[in-house]
């Protein structure tokens, strides 16, 4: 099986999905975030605080690498993977791409806790919202390099999971 990338902005359910979507297809999960985690042996605060963004994007990018030359496994990755354009043709080459959305009141909802995100609590001036919404903003049309986009906001992780297999069977990813 090809491989079958998670994209999107924070807060869009990538690792809840990627778990249970993996368990479902009886393949490898791996979540980027937590990968580089247990790599770097610190949290992503940390390595943002110590190490500082560009660091931890060239951890992200050498993750990328070695994820993208594998097959038979749903990745999940971090919300600002795509920023890098290296990294979306690595994902293009290895498999299929799909972007989990979510209206801002959702991502709000469930990005509330501060000192877990530092993009966000740097990009949040006192107002969560408006820093949610500058982002998404700025990275819209990164996510619409996905094959597939899927609003999760008013749906649960199972039937997320549900159209997502729909639509891998669909491009023949799966067999029906
Ligand atoms: C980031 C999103 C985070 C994590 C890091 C940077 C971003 O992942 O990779 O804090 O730039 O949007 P999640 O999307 O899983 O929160």
């Amino acid at each position: 099986m090809k491989n079958v990338i998670l994209i999107g902005f924070m807060g869009t359910g990538k690792t809840s999905t990627g778990k249970m979507l993996a368990s479902k297809l009886g393949c490898a999960f791996m979540d980027m975030d937590q990968k580089i985690e247990e790599e770097a042996g610190m949290r992503i605060p940390e390595i943002f605080a110590q190490q500082g963004e560009d660091y931890f994007r060239q951890l992200e990018r050498g993750l990328v690498e070695r994820l993208s030359a594998r097959r038979n496994a749903v990745i999940s990755t971090g919300g600002g993977t795509v920023k890098n354009p290296a990294n979306v043709a690595s994902f293009k080459k290895s498999g299929i791409i799909i972007c989990l959305s979510a209206s801002v009141d959702a991502v709000l909802e469930r990005t509330m806790r501060h000192g877990t995100r530092p993009v966000l609590d740097r990009a949040d001036q006192g107002d969560r919202r408006k820093a949610v919404e500058m982002l998404m903003e700025e990275r819209k049309d990164l996510y619409k390099q996905a094959d597939f986009t899927i609003d999760t906001s008013e749906l649960s992780p199972l039937q997320v999971v549900e159209t997502i297999v729909r639509y891998l069977k669909t491009r023949g990813v799966l067999h029906a």
